[in-house]
């Protein structure tokens, strides 16, 4: 029995997408907060439990039988996300699983400027100390982010933030196509190398892509962190989150997300996927 957490998220649904492909329904559970979201799972023949890594019980029922779980990181960042993963781990580990696979970041790492990666490193060393072998896949940053931080700048041609660092941007679709290899038996054993997209990109990049995209400027402008950050929390965003966004941008700025590694095409034996060409999937021409 392979077991997915996560499976109602974009990767970890991916993820159980690409499995399916290659080993029979009944050999794969997932574990999700909401069964009724995965009743489309269920009808074709996947196990579906509730897991909820705030809650012990449930993982040990959702876990049941495991061979191997692929823990899929949270939405949360901190020390909550910390213990979720910990309990995660410890979970599969008493679930007798001989194996544990998690979605790490290529920026892991116990003193980034971006809260995750610390989170990312502590659940590496959870694993560790699990004593159960692991595959800690150290995904490169999504290509989706790259569109998040593009945000309003399709409308008002203004691509405005703090001075960034190029970064290996990476597809959902070839990251959960590797974690179902991985999965399969012919992946990677231990900490990965970063699991990345072709190049490295900085923001100026991206907003040169837009541009070809849309047909329409779009100008990166170069703001100070302090602007930046007042700028988020007018339009809403709390402290905290604008806080964990300057961490991304001066993270990105030590050049933290910005190797380049072949191992994710060699992997797919095929080429990543680009991130103009996952724009053109994201992006609406505006003019
Ligand atoms: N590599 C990168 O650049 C990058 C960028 C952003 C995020 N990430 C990480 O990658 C993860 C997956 O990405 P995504 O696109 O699939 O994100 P997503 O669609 O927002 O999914 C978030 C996932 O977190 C799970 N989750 C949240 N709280 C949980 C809990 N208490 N117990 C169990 N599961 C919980 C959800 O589980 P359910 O399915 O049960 O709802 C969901 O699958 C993110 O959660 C984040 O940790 C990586």
């Amino acid at each position: 029995m392979i077991i997915i957490t996560g499976a109602n998220g974009g990767l970890g649904r991916l993820i159980t997408e690409r499995l399916l492909e290659r080993v029979p329904s009944q050999r794969i559970g997932v574990s999700v907060r909401d069964p009724e979201k995965a009743r489309e799972l269920e009808d074709r023949g996947v196990r579906v439990r509730r897991g909820d890594f705030g809650d012990p019980a449930s993982l040990a029922d959702a876990f049941e039988g495991a061979r191997q779980v692929l823990v899929v990181s949270t939405d949360s960042t901190g020390a909550d996300a910390v213990h979720h993963h910990r309990t995660a781990v410890e979970a599969a580990a008493a679930a007798g699983a001989e194996r544990i696979l998690y979605t790490s970041h290529m920026g892991s790492n116990p003193s980034s400027p971006f809260a995750p990666m610390r989170d990312h490193a502590a659940t590496e060393a959870a694993l560790r100390e699990s004593g159960v072998p692991f595959t800690s896949l150290r995904n490169g940053f999504y290509a989706s982010s790259a569109a998040m931080l593009l945000g309003h700048a399709l409308e008002t041609g203004e691509l405005a933030a703090p001075e960034d660092g190029p970064v290996a941007w990476t597809a959902h679709a070839d990251l959960a196509e590797a974690a179902a290899l991985a999965l399969t038996g012919e992946g990677l054993d231990g900490t990965t190398p970063t699991l990345t997209g072709p190049e490295a990109l900085d923001l100026a990049d991206i907003a040169a892509i837009a541009t070809r995209l849309t047909g329409r400027e779009v100008r990166r402008v170069v703001v100070s962190d302090a602007d930046y950050r007042a700028s988020l929390l007018a339009r809403g965003l709390p402290a905290a989150g604008a806080d964990l966004l300057l961490g991304l941008f001066a993270a990105s700025r030590q050049g933290q997300f910005t190797p380049v590694d072949p191992t994710l095409g060699r992997l797919l034996g095929r080429p990543t996927t680009a991130l103009a060409e996952f724009l053109r999937t994201t992006i609406t021409p505006t003019g």
